[in-house]
């Protein structure tokens, strides 16, 4: 027989043997107070045991060596452990952990060792070990994984209006706003104060809600606010948490603009819904161990749907958060994270765990425009952040040195009274020109940012461009040897739009490319939201771009979707969102990447997300905890089940193996080779009870595809039907993937899921590396 760590409780508890002990009785026995009793009674259970008892006993195996105060060599740890068997209390959680820790009796540091203690994330905890410590800690029997901690980092009016969203119509009133929703977010912090955290028109929370808010101001729109960040309150010394939850969540507030610019109604994307702010970051990052206390609350609190802004790990079984939020999805929760900014290059895409909802950005159709015209009567169009009461510049001498592209000018006076171009990656000149009296700066794009301008400098005079200038610049710097500026503030309407901006990071996944990532794309260029800065330079709104404000526009929509369908599950919600996303714009033309080609399934997902749609989507891709679980055993086997899955009743043997392109994702993945593969999907009716569905196939030329059955007729609500979809291709040599769809059609619905054939698809899971 062996022992685990909790058994110290069963045998002590006074129903042995059986259910969990009553927690008053537990919380006694592990009170510090009682220690000495405790150490008596398990010496006692020590000598009848045939192995030592785990909690508190032998904690001398890893007493810390003499004199080891050199604390730079602790590193902090997390650490998983078995879960209990019974429903144990936070106290008695929080001491059995302690037992895991070496002693501190001779020369510890004095650090407090247990930095967080974790229950409904996973069973485990956080804590500063030396190497060889942890080598003791791992000896434990109960002891399932160690991670060292990492650090991660930070990844409107007009954006409810371009998602299709207005006021008093259709889906948004359908929805109620997202009202008796609650949206956690995982971020900053949040200046509760800002009329976006108003809570007119809101209900009290639902009674469900069990968590608290610890921030200057809460009511019923700010329903909680804790920080997990060391000796940091709730605020938002960084600005990024108050703008994604009033990007996510915000209510209606009228007179929003950034100094007169992107002017309107302001509101979130459910500005019905709650707001949870768990605070795990501040302006240096987030340390894991905090980020994952704060997913523990909100799990605990009753959240129902979780934004994250925040980069994490890039392979998903040695990420503890990506673990983490595992545990969230299976709990209902819908788990939205932005994709990351690390730009166009194939593999960049971050968070891409097949429980996440990953976000691209794009752009939205609206240009803070200034145009700048040349001397030879041609107007180029760029853009400002600051146009503050300038309706036109005067005509100045441009200066332009293609050995100076960087504007490290060194002769300071040669600027005076010129329009000055440098190259966009070396802003850090720009003050130092203007205040040498350059009468503006054209910041240009490099060629790799192509259409996208992440407007980020907010001096007067300095106006950023795409990288078309550089093109004329090239050719014949004479011609246009003059320029002016027009400033046109806020233009609508602005074309093509939406466009994938270039620092969205790209699929596919570089661990997993079976499964499209990213999911979805929503607006996350120059977006206006919240900020914390009222009464400074920035005044009550900001102007911020990123996949972290992309995120929290899906979040909003889920908070819609969950309004309207509480009892849908993650995937059913993100199944709705993604197959009703347009890859067509409001002309009917093709939503473009940041070069204006044709956008692909790794810039977009499946497309850009359309609200209105997404609440009604006729059938849905669902997706459970089984499902995963049987992913899982095809990738990682028994040890990733135990590590992920946690749940002691599934065993690999148990559960069927599911290849990563067997996965039931609206989106369907296949190698791209001239042998048909098969792959099946199950979609469950959400729709009318009695409807039809055709398949129609939407397929290049290099693609043959076969659906079977081709018809699908539902007479329930709910009812599940299976179909196969063979694919096969001839695959050149060095050939990109190829795109094709399906779709679902009914009279009223079209279910479209990307097909996505790839060469070279890896057929068997990538080769498991120890743990
Ligand atoms: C402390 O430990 C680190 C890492 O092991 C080592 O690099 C450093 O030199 C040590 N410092 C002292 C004062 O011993
Ligand atoms: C939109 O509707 C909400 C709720 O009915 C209302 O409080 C708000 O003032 C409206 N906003 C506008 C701009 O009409
Ligand atoms: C709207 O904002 C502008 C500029 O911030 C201010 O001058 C004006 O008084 C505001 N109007 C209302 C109705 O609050
Ligand atoms: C739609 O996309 C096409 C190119 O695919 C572009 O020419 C057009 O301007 C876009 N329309 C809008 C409204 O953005
Ligand atoms: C573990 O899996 C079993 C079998 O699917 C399920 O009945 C049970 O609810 C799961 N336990 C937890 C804690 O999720
Ligand atoms: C897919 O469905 C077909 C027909 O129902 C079945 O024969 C086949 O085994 C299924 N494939 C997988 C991988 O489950």
């Amino acid at each position: 027989m062996t022992y685990h760590w909790w058994d110290v409780y069963k045998l002590r508890a006074p129903s042995a043997g059986k259910e969990s002990p009553s927690s008053s009785s537990s919380t006694r026995y592990c009170t510090m107070a009682s220690l000495a009793n405790l150490l008596v009674s398990l010496l006692l259970i020590a000598i009848f045991s045939p192995t030592p008892i785990l909690c508190y006993l032998n904690q001398a195996s890893v007493r810390v060596q003499q004199g080891a105060t050199n604390t730079s060599a602790y590193h902090t740890y997390i650490v998983l452990v078995e879960p209990p068997p019974f429903n144990a209390d936070e106290d008695m959680y929080h001491h059995c952990y302690e037992s895991f820790l070496p002693s501190s009796r001779d020369g510890d540091s004095g650090k407090a060792r247990l930095v967080h203690s974790y229950t409904k994330v996973f069973s485990g905890f956080a804590t500063m070990l030396t190497d060889g410590e942890l080598d003791a800690v791992a000896k434990k029997p109960g002891f399932v994984r160690a991670f060292k901690e990492k650090t991660r980092y930070l990844m409107t009016t007009r954006t409810p209006k371009f998602l299709g969203l207005r006021n008093s119509t259709g889906f948004w009133r359908d929805a109620s706003y997202g009202k008796g929703v609650i949206v956690g977010l995982l971020d900053t912090g949040i200046y509760a104060k800002h009329g976006s955290f108003d809570d007119r028109d809101i209900p009290s929370p639902p009674a469900r809600w069990k968590g608290s808010c610890k921030a200057t101001r809460c009511n019923n729109k700010l329903i909680g606010a804790k920080s997990f960040v060391k000796h940091e309150d709730t605020d938002d010394e960084d600005g990024h948490g108050t703008h994604t939850s009033s990007t996510a969540a915000g209510n209606f507030i009228i007179n929003a603009s950034y100094h007169g610019m992107a002017a309107g109604t302001a509101s979130g994307v459910a500005p019905g819904a709650h707001i949870a702010m768990y605070k795990v970051c501040n302006s240096v990052g987030c340390y894991e161990s905090d980020i994952l206390a704060g997913l523990d609350a909100a799990i605990k609190d009753g959240v129902d749907v979780l934004s994250i802004s925040i980069g994490l790990g890039d392979k998903f079984d040695k990420d503890p958060i990506a673990i983490g939020l595992f545990s969230a999805m299976s709990k209902g929760i819908v788990v939205v994270c932005s994709g990351g900014n690390d730009g166009a290059e194939p593999h960049s895409i971050k968070n891409d765990a097949p429980w996440l909802i990953t976000v691209a950005a794009g752009s939205v159709d609206r240009s803070f425009d200034v145009g700048v015209n040349l001397g030879n009567g041609m107007s180029l169009h760029g853009e400002a952040l600051n146009q503050v009461a300038k309706p036109m510049s005067k005509m100045y001498p441009l200066l332009y040195s293609e050995a100076q592209r960087d504007c490290n000018y060194m002769l300071n006076h040669v600027v005076a009274q010129k329009i000055v171009v440098c190259d966009s990656e070396a802003p850090w000149f720009v003050d130092s020109i203007l205040q040498a009296g350059a009468a503006g700066v054209v910041l240009v794009n490099k060629a790799s940012d192509g259409y996208t301008v992440t407007l980020d400098d907010d001096n007067s005079g300095v106006v950023q461009m795409s990288a078309v200038l550089r093109a004329y610049a090239a050719s014949s710097s004479s011609r246009w040897a003059r320029a002016s500026f027009s400033y046109h503030n806020t233009f609508l309407g602005y074309r093509p739009a939406p466009v994938v901006a270039s620092f969205s990071s790209r699929g596919p996944s570089k661990h997993f490319p079976g499964v499209l990532k990213p999911d979805i794309l929503a607006p996350g260029l120059n977006i206006l939201a919240a900020s914390p800065w009222t009464e400074s330079k920035i005044g009550p709104f900001n102007i911020l771009s990123g996949t972290s404000m992309a995120a929290p526009h899906i979040s909003g929509v889920a908070a819609l979707i969950k309004g309207l369908h509480p009892d849908w599950s993650p995937a059913a919600v993100k199944s709705a969102m993604m197959t009703t996303a347009y890859v067509v714009n409001s002309t009917g033309g093709s939503v473009l990447d940041e070069k204006h080609g044709k956008a692909d399934a790794y810039a977009m997902g499946v497309g850009h997300v359309n609200p209105t749609r997404a609440a009604d989507p006729g059938l849905v891709y669902d997706l459970g905890v089984i499902d995963y679980a049987g992913y899982i055993c095809w990738l990682l086997g028994d040890r990733g089940l135990a590590t992920i899955v946690r749940n002691k009743s599934l065993t690999c043997a148990k559960l069927p193996k599911v290849r990563d392109v067997e996965l039931n994702y609206p989106t369907i993945t296949v190698p791209l080779k001239p042998t048909a593969l098969m792959v099946n999907r199950t979609v469950t009716n959400v729709g009318p009870p009695s409807s039809t569905y055709v398949a129609k196939l939407d397929m290049p030329k290099s693609l043959t595809a076969r659906v079977t059955p081709n018809k699908l007729v539902f007479s329930k609500a709910g009812e599940k039907k299976t179909f196969s979809v063979s694919v096969s291709g001839k695959g050149v040599h060095g050939q990109k993937h190829v795109e094709g769809s399906l779709s679902w059609v009914s009279t009223r619905h079209v279910v479209r899921s990307p097909i996505i054939a790839v060469p070279n698809l890896p057929e068997s899971p990538p080769s498991q590396e120890s743990f």
